[in-house]
């Protein structure tokens, strides 16, 4: 076993080390690397659990093993959320249709990091409301990530993220929220995506976390089916989500998921 290195702050949020960095960019990258291959599987008429399979492969692979399968029940290798669901989406038989807007999250765990990302894609034709949410929803991600560097707070990244969603009329989830991570899968601290500027833990450089916006063209509400995971919109509104795993340096931040294809972002080909 490895002896945790590093320490541990008052909110009980790991500091890793420099060369903890490495792993987590490996780790991080691969996941991203399969989300940008998965692309060429998301046409109309396919299978969320075809999706599944493919990425279960591609970890199996590369080296790695899947963080999912086994967690706490959960038997896949991937999220997939369609439409109107928020986040924790089972893959299944159900078939794509042309205009299904999913997000896709992946989490490998290679030579014991963790890297746990997802984006949205589109099956066919991208609607005008659907197209505006993820743009609204990628963009939150990227103002919460470019708040991140040591000296600011957790309730910065929140801030930035809900300013922007709530400026465009669009509502941020509070059911769900991102995670401290490293050598394991979800630690403190809840990375809220809503929040006051000032408040929550201070950021400081070795802390690793996911930030990873659910937002809704609807109200914010979720259920969760009686699978014990599907989360859904109440209203049954659109909702879109996109993460990043990043590690705070000395001066802002590493994200270890960056798409290696540079494809994070659907529009962008
Ligand atoms: N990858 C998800 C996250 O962002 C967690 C999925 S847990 C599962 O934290 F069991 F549903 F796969
Ligand atoms: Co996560
Ligand atoms: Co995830």
């Amino acid at each position: 076993m490895h002896e945790p290195r590093g320490r541990m702050t008052k909110d009980g949020i790991r500091i890793y080390e420099d060369s903890d960095f490495a792993g987590m960019h490996a780790a991080g990258r691969m996941a991203a690397q399969i989300l940008d291959e998965v692309a060429q599987l998301v046409t109309p008429g396919t299978t969320t659990a075809e999706i599944d399979d493919f990425v279960r492969g591609r970890v199996q692979e590369l080296g790695a093993v899947s963080a999912t399968i086994g967690y706490r029940g959960y038997k896949h290798a991937s999220c997939i959320s369609v439409n109107h669901v928020v986040c924790h989406g089972i893959p299944g038989a159900k078939l794509l249709n042309d205009g299904d807007i999913l997000n896709i999250d992946v989490t490998v765990i290679l030579d014991g990091w963790f890297g746990d990302t997802s984006r949205m894609y589109v099956a066919g034709t991208l609607g005008r409301k659907a197209a505006r949410l993820i743009e609204v929803t990628h963009e939150a991600l990227m103002l919460g990530i470019a708040a991140v560097k040591p000296g600011n707070t957790f309730g910065d990244i929140g801030a930035a993220i809900q300013a922007h969603v709530e400026a465009n009329r669009m509502s941020v989830v509070r059911d769900f929220c991102g995670h401290g991570l490293g050598r394991v899968f979800h630690a403190p601290p809840n990375v809220l995506h809503y929040g006051r500027p000032g408040t929550g833990p201070v950021l400081e450089e070795g802390m690793f976390f996911t930030i990873e916006p659910m937002v809704n063209l609807g109200r914010p509400e979720t259920k969760v089916l009686a699978d014990d995971w599907t989360a859904v919109t109440r209203d049954r509104s659109l909702s879109a989500q996109f993460e990043h795993s990043v590690g705070v340096t000395a001066t802002a931040c590493e994200i270890f998921t960056l798409s290696p294809a540079d494809s994070f972002h659907p529009t962008w080909g």
